[in-house]
């Protein structure tokens, strides 16, 4: 199994967001998953303009280095989110990441991928925003197996709590539990299929003016 983090930290691998996305993908490893980092720092990743490019051709026209990232994510079984809490919310780094991926979503072109998300913060509220990253995920197809998450004002020291190191080397090794087994899990799928049926409406919808989404649609999900 191929796994791609991405961290969406300005603190890069330094990070706590990284170092806890380590052990996640130090479990995922210890079950024989192959792992590659990737960090929104800077202008990695820059916001979306809103063009429809994407969703008329299919690629974004914007110089950096989304595309890449993208393809990296292509070629992966599985995907890890991790973002520090800013504002109650992912960074804007990791916004910038989900924005980009408009024609995706429209798509589910991640589809038949599983994920997890790992949220950091200084006090707490990390719950609904790895609940928005594994939303995010499942709008591009991706079943998520979980989150873990930590809050640094509680730890003393450079090293998490073994309760949390362990939770996260957990998700690991159950997300590639979860691609061996090609597992589904019924509520997520519930969720995808009735998004799916709304992206195929605005398909239909916007056929003339997204043609190459209108083309992914009819090749991919059988759309007339
Ligand atoms: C711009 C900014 C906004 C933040 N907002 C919050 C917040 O709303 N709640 C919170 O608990 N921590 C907040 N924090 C603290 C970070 O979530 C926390 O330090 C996190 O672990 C940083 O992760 P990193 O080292 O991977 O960047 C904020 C930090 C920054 C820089």
């Amino acid at each position: 199994m191929k796994i791609v983090a991405i961290v969406g930290s300005p603190h890069g691998a330094k990070g706590s967001t990284a170092r806890l996305t380590r052990i996640v993908l130090e479990g995922a490893e210890s079950e024989g998953a192959r792992t590659e980092t990737l960090f929104l720092k800077g202008n990695t990743v820059l916001p979306c303009l809103g063009c429809d490019v994407c969703h008329k051709k299919g690629h974004c026209p914007q110089k950096d280095s989304f595309e890449e990232i993208l393809e990296k994510v292509r070629s992966a079984d599985g995907l890890i989110l991790g973002s520090p809490n800013y504002i109650f919310s992912v960074s804007a780094q990791m916004k910038a990441f989900m924005d980009r991926c408009g024609g995706i979503i429209h798509c589910l072109g991640f589809h038949g991928k599983y994920g997890a998300s790992v949220v950091t913060s200084g006090g707490g509220d990390e719950e609904p925003i790895a609940a928005y990253m594994d939303h995010f995920m499942m709008i591009t197809g991706i079943q998520s197996v979980g989150s873990v998450w930590a809050t640094m004002g509680m730890i003393s020291g450079d090293d998490f709590p073994e309760a949390i190191s362990h939770r996260a080397r957990e998700l690991g090794k159950r997300l590639v539990h979860a691609w061996k087994n090609k597992e589904s899990f019924p509520e997520v799928q519930q969720k995808m299929a009735a998004f799916k049926e709304r992206m195929r409406s605005l398909m239909e919808y916007r056929k003339e003016e997204w043609p190459f989404e209108h083309t992914y649609w009819k090749e991919h999900w059988g759309l007339k």
